[in-house]
């Protein structure tokens, strides 16, 4: 078993994007800015938008976080990224998500400037990747072709099964393993919450991508041997033991799954390190874009 180690190889492109950022400096070229809207205060999505901004800092990008409060209007929102569209300091942003309920998701993600959506998840963009048109990738997505490639993960031919059909993972990646090239040419079973069997469908799978949610769903029974496992889950469990009174579990049984895997993500360290990776990426791409 070989593990897919996000945090190694995370760590890998940020040094890789830290070299270009200091030619960028050391050419007086403006170097890329990257911003962030967070309305409201859930915990989770503090953490997740203080680790994009933290990673901003440590790889030489500028960044911004903007900090709305849970009341936001969908006209204030809207108001903010349009200033943020124009704002000419600023290479990429994006709006962290889930959105307070009184505002319409799909209404500010096509509110983005799609050459500045480093998230992909404008339709002009999203509609791009589904053709192999060149686009910002979604970054958890993005970061889990990366760790295929980069530890040469075989997957041309292979039957990959997605466990969830989120805008944001389930469908892109759906996608992209069935594109052309590699990492793709896998045959691609998308499944939901309306699917039936699916530990007949898990167990004809050769790689396994869960990004359903929900702790230890997937069993060792579920899979054959040599099965590839990426596991997306990164589900808030209370554990008073630790300092944070929580830890980070996902969605496969790690311990037993493991033992029949070829290769295998953890959790934490896995793919939640690759997705901020992959977004900065995606920042760099965006300023050299702009640069043209
Ligand atoms: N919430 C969970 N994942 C993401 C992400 O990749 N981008 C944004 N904007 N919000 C998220």
């Amino acid at each position: 078993m070989q593990l897919l180690d996000g945090k190694k190889v995370s760590e890998d492109i940020k040094n890789e994007i830290a070299a270009e950022v200091a030619q960028m400096k050391a050419k007086g070229e403006k170097v890329p800015h990257l911003a962030a809207i967070i309305v409201g205060n859930d915990g989770a999505s503090l953490t997740y938008v203080g680790s994009k901004v933290k990673a901003c800092e440590r790889v030489g990008f500028e960044s911004t976080l903007i900090k709305m409060p849970s009341t936001t209007t969908e006209i204030e929102l809207l108001k903010k990224i349009k200033e943020l569209n124009e704002n000419d300091a600023v290479d990429g942003f994006i709006v962290q998500l889930p959105l307070p309920k009184q505002i319409d998701t799909q209404k500010i993600i096509e509110a983005i400037d799609p050459s500045k959506d480093v998230d992909g998840f404008h339709p002009e963009n999203f509609g791009k990747m589904a053709l192999d048109m060149s686009t910002f990738i979604p970054a958890t997505p993005f970061g889990i072709l990366e760790l295929l490639e980069r530890y040469n993960v075989p997957t041309d031919g292979k039957h990959t099964v997605v466990i969830g059909r989120s805008h944001i993972v389930g469908r892109p990646m759906g996608i992209l393993m069935g594109r052309k090239g590699f990492p793709g040419n896998s045959t691609v079973t998308v499944t939901h919450s309306h699917s039936k069997n699916i530990n007949q469908i898990t167990s004809q799978a050769d790689i396994i991508i869960s990004a359903l949610g929900v702790p230890n769903f997937l069993k060792a029974e579920m899979v054959k041997d040599d099965v590839v496992v990426i596991d997306v889950g990164i589900t808030r469990v209370e554990d008073e033991t630790t300092e944070k009174g929580y830890r980070i579990v996902g969605d496969v049984d790690f311990e037993n799954v493991s033992k029949k895997a070829s290769f295998i993500t953890p959790v934490p360290g896995g793919v939640g390190p690759m997705t901020i990776a992959m977004l900065l990426k995606n920042t760099l791409l965006a300023r050299e874009q702009r640069r043209h």
